[in-house]
């Protein structure tokens, strides 16, 4: 016997369709058009999640990664894994539109500008306003950037929010050898085309109800400086924004003057840089991010972190959020691994 399942979006539009028996909820919402952001179809990525309202359910695989423990408490599900029972109802966290627009598509830029920012880091920009319609993707979000001249494909986090123009940016982080790095390095030259793959990603900004702590590890910022452009965009938001951004030496620290701008942009907005080496010239916070949250204050009112950087960092922050006890945050977050840029 069929179900009818029921998506609802943050945006207060609901799509309704019928689910065939002992078919995933995926398929079936993409075989009736509701294009549900999705990466691996694997149960490892967390895109396709949701939160099931109501109605029985089970789901075949979910990596823990993807959901925890706390999350399969609340009923979060991932869409590619979940087989319903019953009649059911499941709310997503994003609008709707974006199940209509935001397939996962292949498309190329031109290559207009390369800044290196620090000593380990770059700004690719690159111009896609030849094709007439706008990428969507959800800042937060990522492209799989084909490294132009070979096979290899890399992953990098949108450092701009979605427009009309089609500008896009990515940092790079710059390494010794890597794939991305030696072609920055030596063989880019403007008017390059890069050919991507995008949205890609479960990390991205949800509808701002709560204060927002933001955690950028090295080129981690990336994701975070879109988020931040879609704010100063939107002219601020109604809760406190608070940026922790921490590197290894002060030299990484980049796009400073663009993290002060949004000082005049975004009411309520803070930023805690922090290095982790033993730099003497450095005045402000030292060591590791979580070091310099501030207990108290976040214990006051439930909040919502974004967090994206290296896997240690990612697992530092992580534990501090257990040890506190801040059950009632939401923690959204990106691991990046450099052999992975
Ligand atoms: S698409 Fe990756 S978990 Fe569903």
């Amino acid at each position: 016997m069929n179900h009818k399942v029921a998506f609802s979006f943050a945006d207060g539009k609901t799509s309704f369709f019928e689910v065939k028996p002992n078919e995933l909820l995926l398929d079936a919402a993409l075989r009736n058009g509701v294009n549900i952001p999705l990466d691996c179809r694997e149960g490892v990525c967390g895109t396709c999640q949701g939160r099931c309202e109501s109605g029985q359910y089970t789901q075949d695989y979910v990596d823990e990664e993807a959901l925890s423990e706390q999350d399969l408490a609340q009923r979060k599900m991932l869409s590619c894994q979940t087989r319903v029972q019953s009649d059911a109802s499941f709310y997503f966290d994003f609008d709707s539109s974006l199940c209509s627009a935001a397939r996962l598509e292949e498309k190329s830029g031109i290559v207009t500008h390369v800044e290196q920012v620090s000593p380990t880091t770059a700004i690719l920009y690159l111009d896609a306003s030849f094709d007439a319609r706008q990428l969507d993707f959800l800042p937060g979000q990522y492209a799989r950037l084909h490294v132009p001249g070979t096979d290899a494909k890399r992953s990098y986090s949108f450092a701009n929010r979605p427009n009309a123009e089609n500008k896009l940016q990515f940092l790079i982080r710059l390494l010794p050898n890597g794939m991305m790095s030696n072609y920055i390095r030596e063989r880019c030259r403007v008017g390059d085309e890069i050919h991507f793959e995008a949205p890609l990603g479960a990390f991205y900004m949800r509808h701002i109800e709560r204060p927002l702590i933001l955690v950028a590890g090295g080129t981690g910022l990336s994701a975070l400086l879109g988020m931040l452009d879609e704010i100063a965009e939107r002219g601020g938001c109604t809760q406190p924004v608070h940026l922790f951004y921490g590197v290894r030496q002060v030299a990484e620290l980049c796009e400073l003057e663009r993290i002060h701008d949004y000082s005049a942009r975004i009411p309520h907005f803070r930023f805690t840089p922090v290095i982790s080496d033993d730099d003497q010239l450095w005045e402000g916070k030292r060591g590791y991010v979580p070091q310099h949250f501030d207990g108290a204050e976040l214990r006051e009112v439930p909040f919502d972190m974004y967090l994206c950087g290296p896997p240690p960092m990612v697992e530092s922050v992580k534990s501090w959020l257990q040890e506190q006890e801040l059950n009632d945050s939401n923690l959204y977050f990106e691991k990046f691994t450099e052999n992975a840029t």
